[in-house]
């Protein structure tokens, strides 16, 4: 079967067994091109929980799938692979409760910690937040997210992204440290304090990058992901999330060029002309391109046969706290 063929076959599949499926920008085109919802983290996990059908094939990475699953758990989630975020990856309930420890060992009382987690980490710690009376944060989210949490007077833990945080606390005219990298004694005056952790795909796009495209084509735009380095988001022209990336280069004159600092699956679907990857070596999200039409396809055919793999499972404790802390994300965007 070519592509096309077995496109088609999907199509007539998820309609007769009303699955929905959901990919994110990073997906590889054959794939995205059947989705029904596409967005960036933010938007999908709305979307997701919202959409009418039982089943959701979530393509995109583990993450992704389980906070739909935690939002809505009387859904049923399946992925056509199970593809885990090297950043999630970094983080879990133990390094979580590390990073509350140092911040209690630098003189900061537990009771004055709010944890905020990006939406990449594992339910695990989504759950850790929630009963600490944190929020989860995407890319689109975070600024709003931490404007709110900085109302409690507390000193914001953000998990895992150091970049994302840094780059928040930049924007907000916040103190940032990272626990790890800076010294200990400089935690107490931090505003937000980060954990170590980062985005190897992201961490492709230097400064040098930067002024490489500057250098060569003068007037040229520069937009970036948050979880570029703080020195890359600090010299770009615009910060956001994928959906927000999407649509500044779309308002863009067509004639404007622009050099984008995030993966290559959404950067080359971007425009035909005019527009360049921020980077010399080719930026893929492996696990992102971990998906395939075909395991789409088999997905779907286990789910015909009663027998369906990849479904996502989450133990009830922690879909309660986890969504907790999820909710409070929506509630806090939603807020006037
Ligand atoms: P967005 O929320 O901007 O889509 O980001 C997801 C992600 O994993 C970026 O690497
Ligand atoms: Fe995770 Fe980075 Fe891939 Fe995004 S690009 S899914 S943060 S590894």
């Amino acid at each position: 079967m070519n592509i096309e063929q077995l496109q088609q076959k999907i199509k007539e599949l998820k309609e007769q067994l009303n699955v929905t499926i959901v990919a994110h920008y990073y997906q590889k085109d054959e794939v995205f091109d059947i989705a029904d919802l596409t967005g960036d983290s933010l938007e999908l996990a709305k979307k997701a929980k919202e959409s009418e059908s039982e089943w959701i094939l979530f393509c995109g990475v583990g993450f992704m799938g389980q906070s739909v699953k935690v939002l809505a758990p009387h859904k049923r989630v399946a992925m056509p692979k199970i593809a885990c975020c090297a950043m999630a990856r970094m983080i879990d309930s133990s390094y979580f409760d590390a990073s509350v420890k140092a911040m209690e060992d630098a003189g900061i009382p537990r009771e004055d910690i709010l944890p905020i987690t990006y939406i990449n980490s594992g339910a695990d710690v989504k759950a850790k937040v929630g009963k600490m009376g944190g929020a989860v944060c995407t890319s689109s989210s975070a600024v709003k997210i931490i404007e709110k949490a900085m109302q409690s007077g507390k000193k914001i833990l953000f998990v895992p992204d150091r970049c994302l945080g840094q780059n928040v606390a930049r924007m907000m005219g916040l103190k940032s440290v990272v626990i790890g990298i800076d010294e200990p004694k400089k935690i107490k005056e931090a505003d937000i304090i980060c954990y170590n952790g980062f985005c190897s795909v992201h961490q492709l796009f230097t400064l040098k990058d930067v002024e490489f495209f500057r250098k060569r084509y003068p007037g040229i735009k520069i937009a970036v992901h948050p979880e570029c380095d703080p020195s890359v988001c600090e010299a770009a022209d615009f910060v956001g999330s994928t959906s927000q990336i999407i649509k500044y280069v779309q308002s863009l004159d067509p004639e404007q060029k622009v050099a984008v600092g995030t993966e290559y699956n959404l950067v080359h679907r971007l425009r035909d002309k005019n527009t360049y990857v921020l980077s010399s070596t080719k930026p893929e999200c492996p696990t992102m391109n971990e998906t395939t039409l075909e395991d789409v396809y088999n997905t779907l055919q286990e789910i015909q046969k009663g027998n369906p793999i990849n479904e996502i499972h989450v133990d009830r404790d922690t879909v309660k706290w986890a969504k907790i802390a999820l909710d409070r994300m929506f509630e806090y965007v939603e807020a006037k």
